[in-house]
């Protein structure tokens, strides 16, 4: 590691000299370190080391939480209730399980109460079934079911939440229609022989939410839903996307043709995953659509903001060892282009990050009229649909598992890069090799989100605080909140052992404290605060990687119930702003 430390100094010096020359709007990167004055942002106790390591969460002696809307749960009050495992149809009236990225609509005047939207992106199958590898079609819709999407309307009453019946509550899985849009609409590359219908969303990792109150849902992993049962024989493009003939074990391939590999009707099924998926939460019967600008990639998550002349800027991580970070800008101002009838998502420019070395970068363009990519693409839909191909041409830079990413109010956009145990060389963005605990970048790009020029550095190395009482590895989660802090959820190994966290970080001071601790096997992800930040909702995934000899979270007592993921709402015990 020794060698590593030194050139994250060095990478930070260049940081420094940098913002001397080449300040943009205002901007000159700073140490964590420099900055805002003496102000305390963070004034919780926070969780001890020593205490991290429960069967149940820990939380701040200063904090509160409480159970809400766990794996299984039907949307509505008259709903099926929870057994387990679960049949094909209930599960699709039930929350699903993986809770991950997640966002809250309020629907009230005071904020209490509103939709949670809360992505699903996996369950084992030992987990949601009960076996290894489904023995019939229905084991099959029934794993299919638990995937995808929730909505489910929720209260608090007199300090505790509630679910409601709702008009609004709905699940979105691998099986219900959804649209295309963009430039691969309506392309051969996403029809198939078999003339089938196009469905579901899958692997739904992180989350965003666009000016217009509609919701992002970001589809990841979707390789591993894929397999044969005969030899698979990848090309290029099937390689890079991490396609093979055993997935990930999920065995749908033995029973729904669609992801059977070496089906010849369905052999661009796989071209209809791996994109951002836009839902409105508030239009229950409007088909969920895939935004293809965006790219075919393992998409985290989509981080939006509104630029000062009302364009729309994505920020986007593929979640791969030495894949990388993109954005799109919308083509002109969201409103006139939504009054114009066009979504600002699907005319606008696809970009890819290339961090170079004395914290400067640049964002290059992909698209079909640069000619290195012209020659090897037919259009801009086949880029699009194999764009971590196109990204390579242009010489981005590969990074260390690229997670969620977050906007803040100066400014700065924030990343989790978790961890990447085969980094062999650095890099100027990527320091630390190999890099077992990760660390977190930040950017800003000139002319507010839209430039193609940014200047950035190194916010924090996970491996400098590793071995200290603020310990924590592998970043994923990640939230920019409005004052200044930045809140960071784990999922990977943590020092002594603990469980997984979620720790507040002042990103004047550097500041490290926290909050909230899980449960053996479980990662914590999914932010998302009511209006007035004075709730938060965040989620334990896979408690005890679905054993309940490990642990039987939410169920409070012994008796080896099946562990159900569920989300966690936490508040201030005085009602205070979350993360004060
Ligand atoms: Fe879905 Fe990269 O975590
Ligand atoms: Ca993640
Ligand atoms: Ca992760």
């Amino acid at each position: 590691m020794t060698e590593g430390r030194i050139a994250r100094r060095n990478v930070i010096k260049g940081g420094l000299v940098m913002a001397a020359g080449f300040a943009f709007g205002g901007c000159a990167l700073t140490s964590p370190l420099a900055g805002r004055g003496s102000r305390e942002l963070i004034g919780f106790r926070p969780v001890a080391l020593a205490e991290a390591k429960g069967v149940m969460p820990a939380i701040s002696p200063d904090y509160e939480y409480q159970i809400v809307v766990p794996w299984g749960m039907p949307l509505q009050p008259d709903g099926p209730a929870f057994s387990w495992p679960p049949g094909a149809d209930d599960q699709a009236e039930q929350m699903g399980i993986g809770h991950d990225g997640m966002t809250y609509f309020p629907l009230s005047e005071d904020g209490r109460r509103g939709l949670l939207v809360v992505n699903h992106e996996y369950g084992r199958n030992s987990h949601v079934l009960g076996v290894r590898e489904p023995a019939s079609p229905e084991q099959v819709r029934a794993s299919q079911h638990a995937h995808g999407v929730s909505i489910v309307e929720i209260v608090e009453r007199d300090g505790r939440w509630e679910r409601l019946a709702s008009p609004w509550a709905r699940r979105i899985h691998v099986n219900t229609p959804v649209t295309f849009s963009g430039p691969v609409a309506g392309h051969p590359l996403i029809a198939n022989p078999a003339n089938n219908d196009w469905r579901g969303t899958l692997n739904n990792c992180a989350n965003g939410e666009t000016p217009w109150g509609t919701y992002l849902t970001c589809e990841e992993n979707f390789n591993l839903y894929f397999g044969s049962k005969t030899p698979f024989t990848p090309n290029e493009a099937q390689t890079r996307y991490g396609l093979r003939q055993s997935g990930a074990g999920y065995g749908w391939h033995l029973f729904d043709e669609r992801f059977d590999l070496n089906n010849p009707d369905y052999i661009n099924e796989v071209h209809r995953f791996g994109w951002v998926v836009e839902i409105d939460p508030k239009a229950p019967d409007a088909s969920p659509i895939k935004r293809t600008a965006l790219g075919r990639f393992k998409h985290e998550g989509a981080a939006v903001v509104e630029g000062k002349d009302g364009r729309v800027t994505a920020y986007m991580g593929d979640d791969q060892r030495f894949e990388f970070i993109y954005k799109f800008v919308s083509a002109g101002p969201w409103q006139e282009m939504r009054a114009r009838g066009v979504s600002p998502l699907d005319e606008g420019t696809l970009y890819v990050a290339r961090f170079d070395e004395g914290g400067t970068g640049q964002w290059l363009p992909l698209t079909i009229d640069n000619p290195k990519l012209a020659n090897r693409f037919e259009d801009q839909a086949e880029l699009l649909v194999n764009v971590r191909l196109a990204a390579s041409m242009l010489g981005a830079t590969d990074m260390d598992r690229p997670e969620w990413t977050s906007v803040a109010p100066d400014g700065h956009v924030y990343c989790t890069l978790t961890n990447n145990v085969r980094r062999r060389e650095p890099n100027a963005a990527n320091p630390v090799a190999p890099n077992p605990h990760g660390h977190i970048i930040r950017w800003r790009d000139e002319d507010d989100h839209a430039g193609t020029r940014f200047s950035w550095d190194i916010f924090l190395m996970a491996a400098d605080v590793y071995e200290t009482e603020e310990s924590f590895g592998s970043p994923d989660g990640l939230w920019a909140d409005p004052d200044g802090r930045v809140f960071i959820a784990t999922d990977g190994d943590q020092y002594r052992g603990i469980n997984n966290q979620l720790l507040v970080a002042d990103t004047a001071t550097g500041k490290l404290s926290r909050l909230l601790t899980g449960v053996p096997g479980c990662e914590i992800t999914g932010l998302t605060t009511t209006p007035d930040r004075r709730t938060l909702f965040v989620n334990i995934q896979h408690p005890g990687d679905g054993d309940p000899t490990i642990t039987n979270f939410p169920a409070a007592s012994d008796g080896h119930t099946v562990p159900r993921d569920a989300t966690l709402a936490i508040h201030r015990k005085d009602g205070g702003i979350v993360g004060s």
